[in-house]
């Protein structure tokens, strides 16, 4: 096996922190943690081979390695390059491992822009416009105010709160729902599954912020699309594996949905031929509502370098209970 090392020289058994991502540049990750550790503060081991997988102390990684982490066996602390966790089998990791996701203040803009563009979107009417643009027709639509649209946000953690927050400051009607009951002003919160269907049957657009977990998988289906109103639209954020693709070509079908941004699937790349390419009402993008980037979120990794080093709990920490 090769061990692909970025060393530093090391002065007093410096944390080595082992990468692996297809993603992400080790070598800008490398950068951004020497400006927070020093020079000299990590050695970096670059997989997804290692050849002393035993002396590791930290897992910095989008997804689990190949081989996982198992090997691995003195990890103090696996750091996810992304803000989800679903990726994370823990049968292919040591078990008691903490695991942290990323989240930070530039992730959060990124996800706001998203969301606003894909909502103004739909209450412009840009996606009928795009059509009409294409079969050269003027079609004239009065415009709606943004308080007479309403938004559900599903999930007002880190990332739904700061889309919901934003929505609320431009005007529109903004509803969210989140396991615990919440009061967030500004919002009108729900909780529970009645809590979802009233959600649901209020707003004309449904944007999907959750974690995946064994609840949330398959929520966004036939049974949740009947209780919304005619012609809503739905945008989802979160994770493919949320949405289950047939009903949601069912409902837009029957004009229960008038159309759906997809940011994520449950394949990524969406497969060649998959029906959801050239569907008139649904507009596909390449999982790139918000990344972490290393010059914002290296301080947070950092961070949870020095606490896993000292023992104490993660920033961003996941609750393996909850199950995010
Ligand atoms: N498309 C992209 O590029 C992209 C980028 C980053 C993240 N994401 C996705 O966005 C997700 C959300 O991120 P986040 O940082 O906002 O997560 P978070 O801070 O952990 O918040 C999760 C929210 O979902 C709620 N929730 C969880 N399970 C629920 C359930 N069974 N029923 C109702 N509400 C439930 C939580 O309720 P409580 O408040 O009661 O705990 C909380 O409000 C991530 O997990 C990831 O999948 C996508």
């Amino acid at each position: 096996m090769i061990c692909a090392t970025m060393a530093t020289p090391s002065l007093a058994a410096p944390p080595r922190i082992y990468f692996y991502s297809r993603i992400d540049s080790p070598a800008m990750w490398r950068d951004a943690l020497a400006a927070q550790l020093g020079e000299d503060g990590f050695e970096l081991i670059v997989g997804p081979d290692c050849a002393t997988p035993h002396e590791v102390d930290i897992g910095l990684m989008y997804n689990l390695p190949p081989g996982g982490l198992l090997a691995f066996r003195k990890l103090r602390a696996v750091l996810s390059l992304s803000a989800g966790i679903n990726q994370f089998d823990r049968t292919r990791m040591p078990s008691g491992v903490p695991l942290a996701r990323s989240v930070d203040s530039a992730l959060a803009q990124h996800m706001v822009a998203y969301a606003k563009a894909a909502v103004y979107r739909y209450h412009r009417r840009f996606h009928r416009y795009e059509r009409a643009s294409r079969e050269s027709t003027w079609s004239f639509e009065l415009p709606r105010l943004n308080r007479h649209t309403a938004v559900g946000v599903l999930g007002l953690g880190e990332l739904g709160s700061a889309v919901a927050d934003a929505l609320a400051a431009d005007g529109f009607d903004v509803h969210g729902w989140s396991r615990s009951a919440r009061a967030v002003p500004g919002i009108r919160t729900h909780s529970g599954t009645d809590g979802l269907s009233q959600m649901a049957g209020a707003v004309d657009m449904l944007i999907n912020l959750l974690p995946l977990t064994a609840e949330t998988e398959g929520i966004l289906s036939s049974e949740l699309f009947s209780r919304m109103r005619a012609g809503a639209f739905l945008i989802n954020m979160g994770r493919g594996a949320h949405l289950v693709e047939a009903d949601l070509l069912a409902a837009l079908e029957q004009g229960r949905l008038e159309a759906a941004t997809l940011d994520v699937t449950a394949v990524e790349p969406l497969p060649a031929g998959h029906p959801f390419w050239k569907h008139p009402g649904i507009l596909i993008t390449p999982h790139v509502a918000g990344i972490v980037t290393p010059a914002t979120a290296a301080a947070q990794i950092a961070e949870n370098v020095r606490r896993a080093m000292r023992g104490e709990p993660l920033l961003n920490q996941v609750d393996f209970a909850r199950g995010y």
